[in-house]
């Protein structure tokens, strides 16, 4: 049924990570049919003739399949998604600020016009939380989701923690390795970490919930007082994301700055590393981790989302038109 043919949109670092990806395994006949990228004069590991830079190629080409939405711009990531799934195609997403803000939109789409949309990539890099995360929905209630969720700040307060550096030179490391945002204030103010936070809402607990109405707080004022005093309690400071049932199936949702004891398994979550706790009410606590950010790890879970796509596998998204659960964050509460 698949003619195995991919149109990749964006060429950086999660983009030429797929295309890697997609070339150790030509042996199982796909290829990449067309390559769409906005910037002319930037350098490239592929001669200019690789590329196209007309969106309209990729999206209009009938010999292509499959969609990989790889760009970074929200407004225009947005509005590709949207035409993708208006003529009812499969596409695959990491974009998670896009995504976090617009998901009731792109469920109404793929339910209005047969398309498909999966986005592993988007949270926690190479690790398949969404997956994991569906196969307890709606049979095993959850307690608790908590995690490392943004490679790039625990880059940052893993470096802070082990050489006493400053911020900003951790930051540039993790901007050089490719784990940063194009805008790396996403990561450090914790904006990245809530988007993902809020994607894992809706296939854990089944909530929609916008990230401007979730709590969160970054790592930008974390000072070297601060983590030599974490230090000396024996403790590590992690930006933690975390999804929590209380009564009445309501939800508190929350990204901070935590201090996290040596007994906790997200203190050796270190570096890039994303770690996921996830806490079934008959299951007990699962732990999840892996690599969250950088170019190959992402790559892969974009090119899981294909192999997945292809077998038949999409979200179920079972209560998100008719929960009536609520979100609370802080004294706010969110009525879906
Ligand atoms: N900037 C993100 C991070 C990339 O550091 O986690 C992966 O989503």
């Amino acid at each position: 049924k698949f003619k195995k043919r991919i149109g990749l949109i964006g060429f950086g670092c999660v983009g030429q990570g797929l295309y890697d990806v997609v070339e150790a395994n030509r042996h199982l006949g796909w290829e990449i049919g067309s390559i769409c990228v906005k910037d002319k004069e930037k350098p490239r590991s592929l001669p200019a003739s690789a590329f196209t830079y007309d969106v309209q190629e990729v999206l209009q080409d009938s010999s292509i399949d499959i969609i990989a939405e790889l760009i970074s711009e929200p407004k225009e990531a947005l509005a590709i998604l949207r035409q993708a799934l208006q003529q009812g195609k499969t596409v695959v997403s990491a974009n998670k600020k896009v995504i976090a803000e617009n998901l009731p939109e792109l469920i109404q789409l793929q339910q209005r016009h047969g398309g498909v949309l999966l986005y592993e990539a988007s949270v926690c890099g190479s690790i398949p939380v969404l997956r994991t995360l569906e196969a307890y929905y709606g049979s095993e209630p959850l307690v608790e989701v908590r995690g490392i969720l943004n490679g790039s700040s625990n880059y940052i307060l893993s470096k802070l923690h082990a050489e006493h550096g400053s911020f900003q030179s951790a930051l540039a490391q993790a901007q050089e390795l490719g784990f940063a945002e194009a805008d790396p204030s996403l990561d450090v103010e914790g904006t990245d970490a809530l988007h993902k936070l809020c994607i894992l809402a809706a296939h854990a607990y089944g909530l929609l919930v916008h990230p401007d109405d979730v709590l969160h707080f970054g790592i930008q004022h974390i000072t070297s007082e601060a983590v030599e005093l974490a230090d000396a309690l024996g403790c590590r400071i992690k930006l933690v994301g975390s999804l929590k049932a209380a009564r009445d199936g309501q939800v508190a949702l929350q990204v901070l700055p935590t201090l996290i004891p040596e007994t906790d398994t997200l203190f050796d979550v270190e570096a890039e590393f994303n770690g996921l706790e996830i806490e079934g009410q008959f299951a007990g606590k699962q732990f999840l981790k892996g690599r969250g950010a950088g170019s190959h790890p992402t790559g892969s879970a974009v090119w899981a989302d294909i192999s997945a796509v292809v077998r038949g596998y999409r979200y179920t998204y079972p209560k998100l038109c008719t929960s009536q659960a609520r979100a609370t964050s802080g004294d706010e509460q969110t009525t879906i």
